[in-house]
């Protein structure tokens, strides 16, 4: 089986009715992300970090997956289907893709702010303040935040070194060590973007652009690639 990787990014799930983050105005929400997405935001203010963080949890289980996230999952029939993303939402899980590396992290489950290592499923959408982890310490969001390291690195640059067909969708690739992620797949590999605002950074000549919505590159390709 032929193995597809698929780096995914905020605008695979946009048209799920979660907001991308610089289509806007540089703000996550109205907030500064010094403020709710930092080690020191934590440090600062864990409440307000909280809050912002059980907002996004709630909007992220009130939405449902879309056409992209569904034709990804039937992209298994096929191939051998590794989704790397950006995202910290479930949808790609709820649309029924099975293997789904989060590199930032997911909001669904919670952290030791101890120990980075131990994660908690969250029920519902509110963690709170005075929850603890088994060694005692407050329980954050598992996600990675501005200036922490991003423990899922080296294993999608392995996946990607692994890619029979590389596709990246929704993604501007305006943060590292994500955006790098590409230069690990192999010279020869077909390439395909799908965003209806290509990036402007250098993708080189090698990726084929379609410029469309998720909703309706991916699924295209999808069919495409099935049928080949
Ligand atoms: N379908 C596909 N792509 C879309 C759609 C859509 N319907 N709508 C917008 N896009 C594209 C935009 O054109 C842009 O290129 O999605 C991209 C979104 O870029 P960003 O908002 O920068 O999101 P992302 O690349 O995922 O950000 C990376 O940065 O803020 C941090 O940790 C956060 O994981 C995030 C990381």
């Amino acid at each position: 089986m032929k193995k597809v990787v698929v780096l995914t990014g905020a605008g695979i799930s946009a048209e799920s009715g979660l907001k991308t983050f610089r289509d806007s105005d540089g703000l996550w929400e109205g907030y500064d992300i010094q403020e709710v997405a930092t080690p020191q935001a934590w440090d600062w203010n864990p409440k307000l970090v909280q809050e912002f963080y059980n907002m996004r949890r709630k909007a992220c289980i009130e939405a449902s997956p879309n056409t992209a996230h569904y034709a990804l999952a039937k992209l298994e029939d096929k191939y051998d289907v590794t989704v790397i993303t950006q995202n910290i939402d479930d949808l790609h899980e709820r649309g029924g893709s099975t293997n789904v590396v989060h590199l930032h992290g997911i909001i669904t489950r919670s952290q030791s702010s101890e120990d980075a290592e131990l994660t908690y499923p969250i029920d519902g959408w509110e963690l709170k303040m005075g929850e603890q982890c088994e060694l005692g310490s407050q329980l954050r969001p598992h996600v990675v935040w501005f200036g922490e390291d991003v423990p899922m690195i080296s294993t999608a640059m392995d996946i990607c070194r692994q890619a029979d067909i590389f596709i990246l969708v929704g993604s501007s690739l305006a943060v590292y060590p994500a955006a790098g992620l590409i230069n690990f797949v192999r010279r020869e590999v077909p390439k395909y973007i799908i965003d209806p605002k290509i990036p402007s950074i250098s993708l080189g000549d090698s990726f084929i652009k379609i410029e469309e919505k998720a909703t309706i590159g991916v699924p295209e390709l999808v069919e495409e690639l099935l049928v080949i």
